[in-house]
């Protein structure tokens, strides 16, 4: 069976962008394939949480997960800082990695814009640490969202050129993989680009009716459509998006032709839209509750997890200290 894994940094709980972007995608591909997916908390370092929060946030992950559908007994969790031997692929694959690429990557660019004071090299080197997550599993297929394409690629990079330096075919090219036909990249409400934690935009799995309800209306919109069968401003097309991600193809399409014609009202729009949205998150957000508060158990499956992706990750450390030339 294809290896698959993917993880997400505890940074805050999970919003749609997450949901849609990846996690609905790990529901389904655990049914499939050999899954594993992990809590990326040494990633979360870069941007220096508090020494008190790392333990509850990678845990508020997991019951999130849970809440999902992730089933670990078909796709084990566990917590990236479980698992040691990530570190020392991390290790190997900086020998064979490049500056100028490494400051070629636009999330680094972005977050050294971001945090100027403290643009260190864990931020630098953020793909090689991504690499080792996902090379350790010798995983084919990695469900992420359209912001990770970079980072994919620089896996894929990291794979080939350790194959190439010595002359073997141990590790396959990761593959992106999204559950619809296109990348996904679920936008922010507020007019800007994506939904992230970072730019403050989010809905939240946690949020209420009520709370989804009052961010869809304040969504950012425009004077309505003036021309029939006009393409559609960026703002409005966000709008569009949710209903394409969350809605049945009769809806959107209800909403599409009501553009086309000039007769769509954007609050009747934003309505349809927090309802859609409100019938995914729900029953999400009733599990969450369940969840978050079995700590138990929560712990055991992180320590279950754990075993099985050290297993996995020192089966594949051992061949990788034979190529390279160390003791196995
Ligand atoms: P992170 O924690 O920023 O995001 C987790 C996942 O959610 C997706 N995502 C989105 N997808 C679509 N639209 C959005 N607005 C949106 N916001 C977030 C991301 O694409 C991602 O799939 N580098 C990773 C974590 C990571 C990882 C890995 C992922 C570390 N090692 C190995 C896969 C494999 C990150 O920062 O994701």
């Amino acid at each position: 069976m294809e290896k698959v894994v993917s993880g997400i940094r505890p940074t805050g709980n999970l919003h749609l962008g997450n949901y849609f972007g990846a996690v609905k995608s790990f529901v389904k591909m655990q049914e499939e394939y050999d899954c594993m997916f992990f809590i990326a908390d040494w990633h979360s370092l870069t941007t220096r949480p508090k020494p008190e929060d790392i333990q509850q946030s990678a845990r508020i992950i997991l019951a999130e997960y849970l809440a999902c559908g992730i089933d670990p007994q078909k796709a084990p969790i566990y917590v990236q800082s479980d698992v040691k031997e990530t570190l020392e692929l991390y290790l190997f694959l900086n020998m064979n990695t490049y500056i100028g690429e490494l400051g070629r990557v636009t999330t680094f660019k972005e977050k050294a814009r971001q945090q100027p004071d403290n643009v260190n090299a864990g931020l630098f080197t953020y793909p090689t640490l991504m690499a080792a997550d996902i090379l350790q599993h010798r995983a084919k297929k990695v469900p992420v969202g359209k912001d990770q394409e970079q980072n994919m690629e620089m896996a894929r990079k990291c794979a080939r050129r350790f194959n190439h330096i010595y002359g073997v075919e141990f590790f396959p090219e990761p593959q992106n993989f999204y559950f619809s036909e296109k990348a996904v990249k679920v936008p922010g409400l507020d007019g800007s680009g994506k939904m992230g934690k970072s730019e403050g935009n989010c809905i939240y799995l946690h949020d209420d009716d009520k709370t989804i309800s009052k961010k869809v209306m304040r969504a950012v919109t425009d004077m309505g459509p003036q021309t029939p069968n006009s393409p559609r401003p960026e703002v409005i097309e966000n709008l569009f998006t949710f209903l394409r991600i969350c809605s049945t193809e009769e809806t959107f399409k209800f909403f599409d032709e009501k553009w086309n014609d000039c007769t769509l009202r954007y609050g009747d729009l934003k309505k349809q839209i927090a309802e859609d949205i409100c019938k995914t998150v729900a029953p999400i957000r009733e599990r969450i509750t369940e969840y978050t508060s079995n700590t138990d158990l929560l712990d055991r499956i992180a320590r279950e997890g754990a075993e099985r992706a050290r297993e996995s990750a020192l089966a594949t450390l051992r061949e990788v200290r034979k190529i390279i030339g160390f003791r196995s």
